[in-house]
């Protein structure tokens, strides 16, 4: 940590032009530079193994790699960050309770805490064929014009509270389609179909979404949105078939999180997943009853957990879980420097893979003191893409269309089989390999999964490597 916290402070006054080297470069130049695409793939570039930062967690990259506080926080915040920690593994229960402080689940819901999606702050992954237990993962409700289900409203709770039915169950299924590689190399797609006994309103679709890892957000939160909105090109004038889009939220702020972008704060993704994930009410969400309907009136006339007027989840425990979810350390890469790893980076970037996985970025230098001035490695642009018919869910989500994607970030992805146990990738956990993942990429992203099909096996097997050390 010693070693990764001083290299990173160092990259910190690089960005923020506190040198003492007289330079005719402004600070602006100066980021521009060390932002550029880099041209050197003979060695790793500098700062690159601290992915995360000056708060990269280079002390346990094991099963636990993605749960370390950020390395930047201080002592305080190290306590702040292990209560939120607690906040985000509580299991809440019913009301009434005689533990008033953890009661007011439901009366619909997913899981009873935040880790029961979030496993070891990484990635969720689907259920195995034919079992109905959505562990990890959840359904959003939408019809053709994006609205909620006018019963079911905008997720489907696969349980509810004692003495209540849930809304149903959802069992998936696979089918494959076979892609053949130019070299004549085949391999196996697998693609989902679910099917529920619930009674969908005509037209509303189940569409799947995986927990994603939690390491890293608050520098994610930190990126100036400015710097986010240059990469985007809504109209393709640079013609590469990439077409990148902010989603912009009714309060003007760009979206940031979730697999479409659709919310724009840590603080207001973990209020959505306290209502529609678990039935609890805070200061942002006050329906207690959380995302039950007006016609669901036995849901909403049950029991709540907020019967002295506060919402069920107290500001503190929100601000807790909410600095929790924003400061888990981004792990170290392995070996950026390995010659295999350096020739799949030149592949990746070669391939246009960068032209949505954005290397890096600088964090803005009013963002909070263990967020600011940062360099970091997130390789993704966070706007929305079409990525085809293959990837869509056959419903907009909001003004979302159905096969609008945002890039996600790749930095820690290649830990995924250390901590999560497996190797499902994508939206809906379809992909079980880093290769499938790619290989679904359509739409934009088309003539960049084409290049990337049309290396011979060892490069891919290179880039396979390069995203393994992320
Ligand atoms: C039922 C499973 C489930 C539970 C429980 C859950 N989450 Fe999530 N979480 C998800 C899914 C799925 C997404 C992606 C949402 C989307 O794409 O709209 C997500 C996204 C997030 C994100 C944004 C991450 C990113 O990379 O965009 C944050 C932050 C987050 N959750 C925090 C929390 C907190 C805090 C709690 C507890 C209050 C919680 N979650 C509970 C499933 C869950
Ligand atoms: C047009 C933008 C675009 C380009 C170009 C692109 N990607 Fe992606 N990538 C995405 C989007 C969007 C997703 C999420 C799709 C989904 O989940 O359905 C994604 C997902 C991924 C994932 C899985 C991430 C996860 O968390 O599950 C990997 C791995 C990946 N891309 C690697 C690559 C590689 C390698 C290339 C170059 C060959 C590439 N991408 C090119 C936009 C792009």
């Amino acid at each position: 940590m010693q070693r990764g916290a001083i290299t990173g402070l160092w990259a910190a006054t690089f960005l923020a032009g506190v040198t003492t080297l007289a330079s005719a470069e402004t600070a602006a130049e100066r980021k521009a530079r060390i932002l550029a695409p880099t041209q050197d793939f003979s060695e790793a570039e500098q700062f690159e193994l601290y992915q995360g930062g000056s708060g990269t967690n280079t002390e346990r990259l094991d099963a636990n790699a993605f749960s370390l506080p950020s390395a930047a926080l201080s002592f305080e915040q190290r306590s702040d960050f292990f209560v939120g920690n607690g906040v985000f593994d509580r299991p809440w229960v019913a009301a009434p309770s005689s533990t008033t402080g953890s009661d007011g689940l439901g009366p619909y819901f997913n899981a009873r805490s935040c880790q029961g999606c979030h496993i070891k702050d990484g990635r969720g992954h689907p259920p195995e064929e034919g079992d109905s237990n959505m562990v990890s993962m959840l359904f959003a409700l939408s019809d053709p014009s994006g609205a909620p289900d006018p019963v079911l409203g905008h997720q489907f709770q696969d349980q509810a509270v004692t003495g209540m039915a849930a809304e149903g169950k959802v069992r998936v299924s696979y089918e494959t389609v076979s892609f053949e590689y130019p070299d004549g190399t085949r391999v196996e797609l697998r693609h989902p179909a679910y099917k529920t006994g619930a009674d969908l309103a005509p037209g509303v679709a189940l569409k799947p979404r995986i927990a994603p890892p939690m390491i890293g957000l608050g520098l994610i939160e930190a990126i100036p949105p400015e710097d986010i909105r240059a990469y985007v090109d809504a109209e393709d004038t640079d013609g590469d078939g990439i077409s990148g889009r902010p989603h912009i939220l009714e309060d003007g702020t760009l979206g940031r999180f979730g697999w479409k972008a659709t919310a724009g704060s840590i603080l207001e993704q973990s209020a959505i997943a306290f209502s529609n994930d678990m039935g609890l009410s805070t200061r942002l969400i006050a329906a207690a009853y959380g995302d039950c309907t007006e016609a669901q009136g036995d849901c909403r006339n049950a029991f709540h957990g907020d019967d002295d007027g506060a919402p069920e989840i107290a500001d503190d425990l929100l601000d807790l879980v909410t600095f929790y979810s924003a400061n888990l350390a981004v792990p170290a890469r392995r070996d950026p420097g390995a010659p295999d790893v350096l020739a799949g980076k030149a592949l990746f970037y070669e391939a246009g893979c960068t032209s949505c996985h954005v290397p890096k970025y600088a964090t803005a230098s009013d963002a909070a003191p263990e967020q600011r001035n940062q360099l970091i490695w997130p390789y993704s642009d966070f706007l929305l893409h079409d990525m085809g018919e293959g990837l869509s869910d056959r419903t907009p989500t909001g003004d979302v269309a159905a096969s609008e994607w945002r890039t996600p970030p790749l930095w820690g992805i290649g830990l995924t089989e250390t901590v999560s146990g497996h190797t499902y990738f994508l939206h809906d956990g379809r992909a079980r390999s880093l290769e499938e993942a790619i290989l679904w990429h359509d739409g934009e992203a088309r003539a960049s999964r084409d290049a990337f099909a049309a290396f011979t096996a060892d490069e891919r097997e290179q880039i396979l490597q390069f995203l393994g050390s992320l």
